[in-house]
């Protein structure tokens, strides 16, 4: 009776941890989704790819400014390039990338960051990145795409604080 009762103990200790543990990794998962808002840089949206030049927001790429600090970078990729593929926003900004690819599978990797995507033809991508330090970043391809897949690259400029009076121009 007494080894029966020991053997349902160990049997328990190894059963409760195997139900606690995925359970714990399950409510990990919904907290950090639903509460933290993190995930994976998925797609947002679609866009014809023959027709990327045309197709708001990509029509005009580019550094928008929507509040202080806040910014926007509409951004195309292409065989070899990022357009644009310098950008300069002051330091403690948020700049979110949205991104397409006009021709094959390309990459958007900015070291330092935790900004890392594909970007696929037909697929809109979108992340944010915050910089907090002054500093060049350069950014990346990182998917092969061909022959100069090594040029393709770019950088944002982070440059020291404005003061408010100065703050906010394009
Ligand atoms: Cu684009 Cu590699």
């Amino acid at each position: 009776m007494k080894q029966g009762t020991t053997i349902y103990l160990y049997e328990l200790a190894w059963i409760l941890p195997s139900v606690a543990i995925p359970v714990g990794m399950l409510v990990a998962l919904l907290v950090t989704a639903f509460g933290a808002h993190i995930h994976m840089p998925g797609m947002v949206g679609r866009v014809n790819p023959n027709k990327v030049d045309s197709s708001p927001p990509f029509d005009r790429p580019g550094l928008v400014q929507l509040a202080p600090g806040r910014y926007e970078v509409n951004m195309v990729a292409q065989t070899w390039s990022f357009n644009p593929n310098e950008i300069h926003v002051p330091a403690g900004s948020d700049v979110t990338f949205v991104a397409t690819s006009r021709d094959v599978v390309h990459g958007f990797f900015i070291p330092r960051t935790a900004t890392n995507i594909m970007l696929i033809p037909g697929q809109i991508a979108r992340i944010t990145a915050h910089f907090d330090h002054p500093g060049t970043y350069p950014f990346f391809c990182h998917e092969y795409c061909g022959l100069l897949h090594h040029m393709m690259a770019g950088q944002i400029v982070v440059e020291p604080e404005q003061t408010s009076a100065s703050a906010g121009g394009q």
